[in-house]
């Protein structure tokens, strides 16, 4: 059994530290990239508070495909380009939303949904994936959450 709950009266950099830790603990030595993705998406789930989603985006064929996450059943595939998960995987930038009803082209899977942060995951300078977060709160993300998943997004470069 696998038990990584964090306090959730600790400071928020030191949750995201102790995610990362967690996600390389669980994900090394294990060579199978969905099973990573998996883990990964449920620990995001359980580390980081007032989410309503969690999860990957694939790069197949040159577009992004839904891969392993927790929360409600999402959209399967979405054009490079296309919301803020194709803009995140077109320009190879995270995308921190404050309001998703306020970014251009934001595809709307769960109606709950009001911030968003979007983090490419690169091998070798090509995305190969996104990590999607959603919050049913406005402005539910920062930059300190940011650099965090963008750490996360580093060390999964190779296990996914
Ligand atoms: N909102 C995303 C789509 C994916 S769902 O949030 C899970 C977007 O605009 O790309």
């Amino acid at each position: 059994m696998f038990d990584f709950r964090p306090d959730p009266g600790q400071p928020k950099a030191e949750t995201l530290r102790q995610l990362c830790d967690a996600v390389d603990a669980l994900t090394a030595g294990e060579p199978d990239g969905i099973a990573n993705m998996a883990n990964v998406a449920a620990l995001l789930w359980e580390f980081l508070p007032g989410l309503n989603w969690a999860g990957f985006y694939r790069m197949v064929d040159g577009e992004l495909v839904l891969g392993p996450f927790v929360g409600r059943p999402a959209c399967i595939r979405i054009p490079l380009g296309k919301g803020v998960c194709g803009t995140a995987a077109s320009t190879g930038k995270s995308q921190l939303v404050a309001d998703v009803h306020a970014f251009p082209g934001h595809i709307a899977c769960d109606s709950a949904s009001q911030s968003e942060l979007v983090v490419p995951v690169v091998r070798q300078g090509t995305v190969i994936a996104v990590i999607d977060l959603d919050s049913p709160e406005l402005a539910r993300f920062d930059a300190e959450d940011q650099a965090g998943i963008e750490q996360l997004a580093a060390l999964l470069s190779g296990r996914i």
